[in-house]
């Protein structure tokens, strides 16, 4: 596998996408047994989300539903503070099974806006998917109950993720390369 140049940084090879298709399938094994009787609701952060996704689901075989949001920050009043405002989300909620599908989590600060949002809104249950996990960055409380792999503090890219906006389209994972 070459390396890759994006803008002003280079990639080495990281995880093959036989690996990643590999552990994407245990983790849909996983899903298919614990949430049979759930009839969840997948819920898919863009964009970093889209090709684990479309893997995941393929794989995925009990009766679901696919929906896809994004999260946006916006400053609020003095005294909201920042605003974390849900763009997508259609369908109701409430007393559901909702899967939260992500690419990565790091600090998880992103998922924990997210879980606090659609508790509001009375769902029964949230779970969490994650194609990668950094387990020495993570510090939260909120379990992450599907993980398809933990990796160090380092910086990855493609197969969804990616650097300043380049990288999302490579079905490999890179690391920044260190010097
Ligand atoms: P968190 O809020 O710190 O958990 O960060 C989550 C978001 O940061 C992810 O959804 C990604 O968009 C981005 N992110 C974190 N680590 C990486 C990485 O290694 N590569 C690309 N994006 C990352």
């Amino acid at each position: 596998m070459r390396q890759v140049t994006l803008k002003d940084k280079t990639f080495v090879p990281y995880i093959t996408s036989d690996k990643i298709s590999e552990s994407v399938k245990k983790l849909a094994l996983s899903i298919n047994a614990e949430l049979k009787d759930e009839f969840p609701l997948f819920l898919v952060v863009l964009n970093g989300s889209f090709m684990f996704a479309a893997d995941l689901l393929k794989e995925v075989d009990i009766p679901c539903e696919i929906s896809f949001i994004k999260l946006a920050s916006y400053h609020g009043t003095s005294s909201t503070g920042n605003v974390t405002e849900l763009i997508g989300l259609t369908e109701e909620i409430k007393g559901r099974t909702v899967v939260v599908v992500e690419d990565i989590v790091d600090t998880g600060v992103t998922l924990e806006k997210l879980v606090t949002v659609l508790n509001k809104k009375g769902v029964k249950q949230v779970k969490i998917a994650s194609f990668l996990l950094k387990p020495e960055a993570y510090k939260k409380d909120i379990e992450v109950n599907y993980v398809g792999m933990r990796i160090p503090n380092d910086f990855v890219v493609g197969y969804g993720l990616d650097y300043d906006g380049l990288g999302r389209n490579l079905k490999d994972v890179f690391v920044l390369k260190s010097n």
